[in-house]
């Protein structure tokens, strides 16, 4: 039986395992344990017969905007819809927030768009580029792709300006 819940505080090692089971691989990026545990709250999982399958968090990054990050399924769970299934817990709670728009970057885009998402621009979100990107190591030769979920109102796009990374 699949249930998607929000994430206890008892789930936050098996999020960071996870995780890092994922950035060690180089499909996304590495989160610290402390990290996980600060944003507890933002987490949705996914159980299958009781035992964490998936996570995902929905991170606000300002009035009208949000961040899906920390997306993971286990490898012996992939295929069965999880990923989605986080995704739309997170769209919920967005849209129940009242939140206009909600964004991810990802080696992913492929999986974001057949679940509703479009290509962006990453200018599109100045905050996350400004106060984050730059920070990041990789920030000068950064692979991940922007797509966003418009929920309801918005700006207007800019054109798009990276191509899907090779899986
Ligand atoms: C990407 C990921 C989250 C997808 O999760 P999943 O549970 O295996 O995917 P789902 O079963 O929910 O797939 C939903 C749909 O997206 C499609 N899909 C899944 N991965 C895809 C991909 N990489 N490219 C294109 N489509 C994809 C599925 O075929 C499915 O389509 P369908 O509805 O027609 O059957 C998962 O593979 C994962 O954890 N990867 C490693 C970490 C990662 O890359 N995270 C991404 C965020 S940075």
């Amino acid at each position: 039986m699949v249930v998607v819940e929000p994430a206890r505080i008892a789930d936050a090692q098996a999020i960071h395992e996870l995780v890092t089971h994922w950035a060690d691989r180089g499909d996304m990026l590495h989160r610290p344990v402390s990290e996980v545990y600060e944003s507890i709250r933002d987490f949705k999982v996914a159980r299958i017969d009781g035992q964490m399958a998936a996570c995902g968090s929905l991170h606000i990054m300002g009035p009208d905007l949000a961040e899906i990050r920390s997306l993971a399924v286990r490898e012996d769970a992939q295929g069965k819809q999880l990923g989605a299934a986080i995704v739309d817990a997170c769209l919920e709670d967005a849209r129940e927030l009242g939140l206009e728009r909600v964004f991810a970057l990802t080696y992913r885009p492929g999986f974001f768009e057949r679940v509703g998402f479009r290509l962006a621009n990453v200018m599109e979100f100045p905050q996350k580029v400004w106060n984050e990107c730059v920070r990041c190591p990789f920030f000068t030769n950064c692979k991940e792709v922007a797509v966003v979920m418009d929920l309801g109102g918005g700006d207007e796009a800019l054109p798009v300006v990276r191509e899907e990374a090779a899986p």
